[in-house]
């Protein structure tokens, strides 16, 4: 650990802050009501009480009932959950359908699958990374058991038309996942507006706890539990509850639910802030994903002429990510990118830029002049 300052933090995609309002709330879980929530004494109550609590504050936010809400160990584990224990249980249909700019917690389950005998088709997006609903639509049928689609891309932003979709979807019987883990926090999200059976939340990206999660599953959609245990959850999720993290979760969505209009409003103000002030500075420079279906909080910017790497250790004023992936030494272009139909060099010249809540317009201010100057010293540099 060290005292040094340390930069802006624009990866709030990555993971946010805990808002002080759930330090506060998670703190009395982590030391007089420790009990375990399974205890009928006065210890395990306090305890319950809190789970159950949380429950209700998950569920006001996402608009259902809070016996719809199951707690997990993150976004990770909710997908999994879903995909996993949906295609179980309705095991006499053999087909998954998802797109290819999933999070590797949509993608790995579905490939877990398909080596299982499933048959997994992922379609694909157009430019703005939006899915191909008449592609989509083209591979539902009476063998189809799920349709798992990612609402807003992690790396992009771009919002996925999951309500067009639900109606598709269901048309053939089938159950729809979403995978709302960037979007809870930044933008409305209502179970019943956007039709899904299921729906995954991540704590850690909506300034609660990392560590912990929620699915939603609409009554009377057919699940089974994938690790076996004792009957916490109602047995579809066994393992002695994080309480405390638990609680955490329920506050944050709690604020999210009474103040989203105002969340929002600050994002897109400070991303807007942003964008002019890269774009009034550099020629060329462009954004991935959809001009309006976008979160208000997400950024990917290609910067012309200069590897996003490069870019980012020429910024140590600012903390942000890069749309690539580094494996043993060899930079590889994001495959959500590609997928976009982006070109490699292209895709290696995006950085990812993510404000938060708690991002301020001073804070903007320097990490806008600090990148501008450092792509003009790197692209420099490229050009000589
Ligand atoms: C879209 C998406 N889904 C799922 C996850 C996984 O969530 P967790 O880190 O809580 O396991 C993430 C986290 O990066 C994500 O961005």
């Amino acid at each position: 650990m060290t005292d040094e300052p340390l930069p802006i933090y624009l990866d709030h995609n990555a993971t946010t802050p805990l808002l002080p309002e759930v330090v506060d709330a998670m703190l009395p879980y982590l030391q007089r009501h420790f009990g375990n929530p399974s205890s009928s004494h006065p210890y395990g109550r306090e305890a319950r009480a809190g789970v159950e609590h949380a429950r209700e504050q998950v569920a006001g936010l996402l608009g259902c009932q809070p016996h719809e809400v199951f707690f997990t160990s993150g976004g990770t584990e909710a997908n999994n959950l879903a995909i996993r224990g949906v295609t179980e249980a309705v095991a006499r249909r053999r087909h998954v359908v998802t797109t290819t700019i999933e999070h590797p917690a949509t993608a790995n389950p579905c490939r877990y699958l398909e080596a299982h005998g499933w048959r997994v088709d992922y379609v694909g997006v157009d430019a703005s990374c939006r899915v191909r609903l008449d592609e989509l639509g083209s591979r539902l049928g009476g063998e189809t058991a799920l349709v798992t689609v990612i609402h807003a891309n992690n790396e992009t932003g771009t919002l996925q038309p999951i309500e067009e979709l639900a109606a598709l979807v269901h048309r053939h019987g089938a159950y729809l996942h979403a995978d709302a883990a960037q979007s809870v926090g930044k933008v409305a999200v209502n179970v019943d507006a956007l039709g899904v059976d299921l729906l995954s939340i991540a704590g850690h990206k909506l300034n609660a706890p990392k560590g912990v999660g929620a699915l939603y599953v609409r009554r009377g959609t057919p699940i089974q539990p994938f690790t076996r245990g004792a009957g916490h959850e109602r047995g579809l999720r066994p393992g002695t509850e994080n309480v405390a993290s638990i609680v955490g979760l329920g506050v944050a969505c709690e604020s999210v639910a009474t103040k989203l209009a105002a969340r929002t409003a600050h994002l897109l103000s400070l991303r807007d802030q942003l964008w002019h002030l890269l774009t009034t500075a550099i020629p060329g420079v462009k954004r991935n994903g959809h001009d309006t279906e976008q979160l208000p909080n997400t950024l990917s910017v290609r910067f012309p002429r200069v590897r996003g790497t490069a870019l980012l250790d020429a910024t140590p004023e600012v903390a942000a990510s890069t749309g690539s992936a580094c494996h043993e030494g060899h930079e590889s272009a994001s495959s959500v990118l590609l997928a976009m139909g982006l070109g490699a060099e292209e895709a290696l010249e995006t950085v990812r830029l993510s404000v938060g809540t708690v991002t301020t317009r001073e804070e903007i201010e320097r990490a806008g002049a600090a990148l501008v100057n450092a792509w003009r010293v790197v692209s420099r540099a490229g050009d000589a």
